[in-house]
């Protein structure tokens, strides 16, 4: 007889592969090809012998291959050693991250930063230790997940605001005494961006702090995006792991805000700190972005590219500005379907299912990184197309894209 989780784990996962849900980890290997000319070529990488174009990674400057990021990792490494080998309280914590924290409130007009492995943690930590149950939190309807489980652990009492309405959010500000409004820059499942300056003037008038997640946003988003920001945020989190093709994530804030998590940040206090070598790296690639404005506009070509190519083959877009471009299929197996035929010719692209997006809204995740080259982006839309009228997903009509492209 099975134990009663040994029952449980075969239920749960039999449902899951049911509704085309189930969650499979794919073993990727280096092209070796590319290396010869790695920071040049578009993204790539071989699973099970074969090598595709990768239209799903969140490498959005291509600064994950550059040969003098690769050096400064090295250098961190020979310098402090591979690991950090402690928690930051204890002896885990060093000048080279300090001196990240300190160009990350240089960039941003921040006081004061405090550095997490991921910006996963970082959003729990930020939350759980914020807010509790005395703290009413207003957030947007599709922020991650890492800012719904933080909540959920803070015991804060949660109202969501229907995506992006500023309405809607400023219904539920005049309705509640809020302590903060929550939203992401750039929506990772989505592509849109929060109307910041809008936002902010709201939390202002209500006396809310303007909390946002800048995953997808810090360093490639502009407008907010400079030494103003706090200006506007008051604590902003960032992440390494996305345009700065790195991994680690930093909450930015005032300075009472950061000694205060320094002190009851369980995340923070109780975990091995970023290892110096990686605080080396993101510090490295930060100034990289910083002066190599071009790659920035790279990506916005690479997007215009690929947006003018859809509209072209009346491939239906959500409508995102970003380097996040969404194609709703709506069904998790038709989802998949599309993107397994897109394997097959060479082009990977993320397919999102429930519960990451909701039910009825499964999606083709398309990701633009200012590596892609112009004749890999152009045999993508042209795959896209093919396929979605081979599975019968209907194209819009000419009338449809133009507004789906405004
Ligand atoms: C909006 C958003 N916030 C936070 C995170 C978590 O960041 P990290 O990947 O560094 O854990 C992600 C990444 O998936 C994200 O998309």
């Amino acid at each position: 007889m099975s134990s009663l989780l040994e029952t449980k784990i075969a239920a749960r996962q039999h449902a899951l592969r049911e509704q085309g849900l189930l969650r499979q980890r794919k073993v990727l290997s280096v092209d070796h090809a590319l290396n010869t000319n790695a920071s040049t070529s578009s993204p790539r990488f071989v699973f099970e012998g074969r090598a595709y174009v990768n239209f799903s990674s969140n490498d959005y400057l291509g600064l994950s291959r550059v040969p003098q990021l690769a050096e400064a990792l090295h250098l961190g490494a020979q310098t402090y050693g591979v690991g950090s080998g402690a928690s930051p309280l204890v002896t885990g914590y060093s000048d080279a991250h300090l001196a990240l924290e300190r160009e990350l409130c240089a960039l941003t007009g921040h006081e004061a930063a405090l550095l997490f492995c991921s910006g996963f943690s970082a959003n729990t930590a930020l939350m759980k230790t914020l807010f509790d149950q005395h703290d009413i939190v207003v957030a947007d309807k599709l922020v991650h997940a890492s800012i719904i489980d933080g909540l959920q652990d803070s015991g804060a009492q949660l109202k969501r605001f229907l995506h992006n309405s500023l309405e809607s959010a400023e219904r539920l500000l005049a309705r509640h005494q809020t302590s903060a409004l929550i939203t992401e820059s750039v929506f990772s499942m989505d592509g849109d961006c929060a109307p910041i300056a809008e936002l902010s003037a709201l939390c202002r008038q209500h006396h809310a702090w303007f909390i946002v997640d800048d995953a997808h946003g810090f360093a490639v988003l502009d407008g907010y995006n400079n030494a103003d920001a706090a200006k506007l945020i008051d604590v902003q989190v960032v992440t390494f792991g996305k345009a700065l093709g790195c991994q680690g994530a930093a909450v930015l804030g005032s300075q009472a805000l950061i000694d205060f998590l320094v002190s009851n940040a369980r995340e923070y206090i109780y975990s091995t700190a970023l290892s110096p070598a990686n605080a080396a790296l993101a510090l490295a690639a930060t100034q990289y972005s910083t002066a190599h404005p071009e790659l920035q506009q790279k990506l916005l070509e690479n997007i215009k590219l690929f947006k003018r190519l859809c509209r072209e083959a009346n491939v239906p877009l959500l409508g995102s500005d970003t380097a996040i471009q969404p194609l709703i299929i709506g069904d998790a197996r038709q989802t998949l379907q599309v993107a397994e035929e897109l394997r097959a010719a060479g082009i990977w692209v993320g397919a999102i299912r429930p519960p990451t997006v909701p039910v009825g809204s499964a999606r083709l995740r398309i990701t633009l990184t200012a590596a892609h080259a112009a004749e890999d982006i152009a045999t993508c839309v042209a795959q896209l197309a093919q396929v979605l009228s081979r599975v019968g997903v209907p194209l819009v009509t000419e009338r449809q894209a133009a507004d789906n492209h405004r």
